[in-house]
């Protein structure tokens, strides 16, 4: 695979962040007083309208981006229902360029901040996660902004611990990995072969060469 033009991550941080235990920690014993944003909300109770009746496996594709790996997951998994979730309203619209005709899935415009806690205190059976090419925040400042070092984590975690997190950036999922055992949590770090893209993010940073890596969260009982 080659032709891209994506440039790699460029960081100062070259192993795990030093106050990623403290932070995890101090997330995972403290309330999130965030309140719930009003078109999150709106977004989460139409999505319970859909789900209206239906009793089995929901499966969330968490900054889904433009929508094309929820369609990827509905087709692999047609007797779930999947729910692409992504801030960004001009990537939300663009998959109606290109929706499929199953019916198993939809895209939505929400925050996941907010979403994850709506999901959690929901009676949703959620049975799997991805969360693929998260914005990486390779600066070392940032590191609260990555999902695992952030006050969502503790929601995050709470949903389900079949999470797959997918990323272009190795240590972003060696920190992942490290923040998940806090909550009891396992996973396996893989490199990602083969031909097939999941996402565009992903199309993109592998069409310039870079690698991508994937790590499965499990329950340490699995
Ligand atoms: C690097 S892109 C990856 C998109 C897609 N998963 C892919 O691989 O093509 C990261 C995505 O995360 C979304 N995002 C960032 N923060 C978010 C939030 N708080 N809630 C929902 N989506 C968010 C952005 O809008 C963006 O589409």
């Amino acid at each position: 695979m080659a032709g891209g033009n994506s440039r790699g991550i460029s960081t100062s941080q070259v192993g795990v962040h030093d106050k990623l235990d403290e932070l995890v920690v101090k997330y995972q014993h403290s309330e999130n007083k965030r309140p719930i944003s009003a078109h999150t909300q709106a977004a989460f109770e139409k999505t319970c309208e859909w789900l209206e009746g239906f009793d089995g496996d929901v499966i969330l594709d968490s900054c889904c981006g433009v929508g094309e790996s929820t369609a990827n997951i509905a087709r692999a998994n047609p007797e779930a229902r999947v729910i692409g979730i992504d801030k960004s309203e001009l990537r939300v619209e663009k998959h109606e360029h290109y929706r499929t005709e199953l019916s198993n899935y939809t895209v939505i415009r929400a925050d996941v901040n907010d979403f994850w806690r709506l999901v959690r205190q929901s009676n949703w059976r959620v049975t799997q996660h991805f969360l693929l090419y998260p914005n990486p925040y390779p600066k070392k400042t940032q590191v609260q902004k990555r999902w695992h070092a952030s006050a969502a984590m503790v929601d995050l975690m709470a949903i389900t611990p079949h999470i797959e997190v997918r990323s272009n950036w190795l240590i972003y999922l060696m920190e992942f990995a490290q923040a998940a055992k806090h909550y009891g949590v396992m996973s396996d770090l893989s490199e990602i072969t083969g031909d097939d893209c999941m996402t565009p993010f992903e199309r993109k940073y592998r069409a310039s060469g870079q690698v991508c890596w994937q790590l499965q969260c499990r329950n340490e009982e699995d």
